[in-house]
C-alpha cells in the first residue's frame, strides 16, 4: 500500500518560481511513489484576506491551471479545493478544542507574519488557528507525509502535537505526519527577502519573457562589485541562488568562476539567467495556454476531484465523530 501524502498551497496569487522550486517540483516527482492529495487552501487564505477575498477568488482557478501545467497528473493524484470539502472544517473545530493556545501563540510563522504583513490586521481568531486548520487538512486523510518547504516545518510540528494529543485522549487513530523536505534553499525575491506572493517580490510562472527579464534586473548583486570587471562574491548576491535552482553544477561553477574572476559582469549574468528561466518555463507556457483555451475541461476536473475527495473525507469524519462521542447521523 502506498503511503498517503497531502499538501496544499494558498491561492493568494499566481504560482511563482519559488513555489515551483520549493514545493511543486517535489509534488510532481512523488506522484508515483505515494497516493497524493493536493489542495488549493482557499480557507487558509481567508484567515488573512477575510476583508477582500473576492480579489483572490479567481486565483483558485488560475492556480489549478498552473498546477496542471506544472505536471500534476490527475490519473495519479487528486487535486481539489479545500472549501469544497467540508470535513476539513469539521475536523478543524474538533481539533480546536484540544489545541492549547500556547502552541499557537508560540508558533514562529505566526509571529513572523504579523510583523511582515503590517498592512493587515491579523489579530483574528482564525489566523491564530491557521495551524489547526492545516492539521485538519492533513489528518482528515491520515496522511503520513507532507511535502513542504522549510517554512512549514513548525506548522507540521503542531500537526504532530495535535495528532499525539488526540491519540492520547481517544486512542490511537491518527499517524504523526512528517515533512518531505526539498533540498532546495530559500528562494529570494528581487528585493532580497524570501520570495513570497505577499511581499510582491515574486517571479511568476505566467510572467512574460520580458517581465521575467525586468524582474531579474532588480535583483541586488554583490554590492562590492561595482564595475563589470571587479571580482565579485556570489555568496553576497541575491540572484546567484537562481542559478542553483535552474541549472546544473557545471553551469553554477562556471558562473561562480566568472563572477569571482571579474570576467562576468552583473548585467550579462542577469541576462543569462533570465534566458535560462524563460527556456525552462516553455513547456509550462504551452500547457497553460491549452488549459486556458479549454476552461470547461478544467471545471470538470475540479468538480470530479472535489467529489472523489469528499467521499474519502466524509467517511473519515464520520469515524472521528464517533470516536469523540458525537453522533454523526
Ligand atoms: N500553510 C501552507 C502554505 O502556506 C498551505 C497549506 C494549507 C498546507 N494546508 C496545508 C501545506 C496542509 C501542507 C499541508 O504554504
Amino acid at each position: 500500500m502506498k503511503k498517503i501524502v497531502l499538501s496544499g498551497i494558498q491561492p493568494t496569487g499566481k504560482l511563482h518560481i519559488g513555489n515551483l522550486a520549493g514545493a511543486i517540483k517535489n509534488w510532481v516527482k512523488i506522484q508515483d511513489e505515494y497516493k497524493c492529495f493536493y489542495m488549493i487552501a482557499d480557507l487558509h487564505s481567508l484567515t488573512s484576506y477575510y476583508s477582500n477575498f473576492n480579489e483572490i477568488k479567481d486565483n483558485v482557478f488560475d492556480i489549478y491551471i498552473d498546477l496542471l501545467s506544472c505536471g500534476i497528473d490527475l490519473s495519479k493524484s487528486k487535486l481539489f479545493i479545500q472549501s469544497a470539502v467540508p470535513a476539513h472544517t469539521q475536523l478543524h473545530l474538533i481539533f480546536s478544542m484540544i489545541t492549547p493556545l500556547g502552541w499557537l501563540q508560540r508558533n514562529p510563522t505566526y509571529k513572523e507574519k504579523i510583523i511582515e504583513m503590517k498592512d493587515k490586521d491579523l489579530s483574528n481568531y482564525g489566523f491564530l488557528g491557521y495551524p489547526v486548520l492545516q492539521a485538519a487538512d492533513i489528518l482528515i486523510y491520515k496522511a503520513e507525509k507532507v511535502p513542504v518547504g522549510q517554512d512549514q516545518v513548525s506548522h507540521l510540528e503542531i500537526t504532530r502535537e495535535i495528532a499525539r494529543r488526540f491519540n492520547y485522549f481517544y486512542g490511537n487513530y491518527f499517524p504523526e505526519p512528517e515533512p518531505l523536505l526539498t533540498e532546495i534553499p530559500k528562494i529570494l525575491g528581487f528585493d532580497g527577502r524570501k520570495m513570497s506572493k505577499s511581499y510582491n517580490n515574486a517571479i511568476f510562472l505566467s510572467d512574460s519573457k520580458n517581465e521575467i527579464l525586468q524582474k531579474v534586473r532588480k535583483y541586488i548583486t554583490d554590492t562590492k562589485k561595482i564595475y563589470k570587471n571587479d571580482p565579485g562574491n556570489p555568496q553576497n548576491c541575491t540572484l546567484f541562488p537562481l542559478y542553483k535552482i535552474f541549472t546544473d553544477k557545471d553551469k553554477t561553477d562556471e558562473i561562480k568562476e566568472g563572477c569571482k574572476s571579474g570576467k562576468l559582469g552583473c548585467v550579462e549574468c542577469k541576462k543569462k539567467i533570465a534566458e535560462i528561466i524563460n527556456k525552462s518555463l516553455e513547456i509550462y507556457r504551452e500547457k497553460r495556454e491549452y488549459f486556458l483555451a479549454h476552461k470547461n475541461e478544467v471545471t470538470e476536473y475540479i468538480m470530479e476531484n472535489n467529489r472523489q475527495v469528499n467521499e474519502i473525507a466524509n467517511k473519515n469524519i464520520k469515524e472521528i465523530y464517533e470516536i469523540v462521542g458525537l453522533k454523526y447521523e
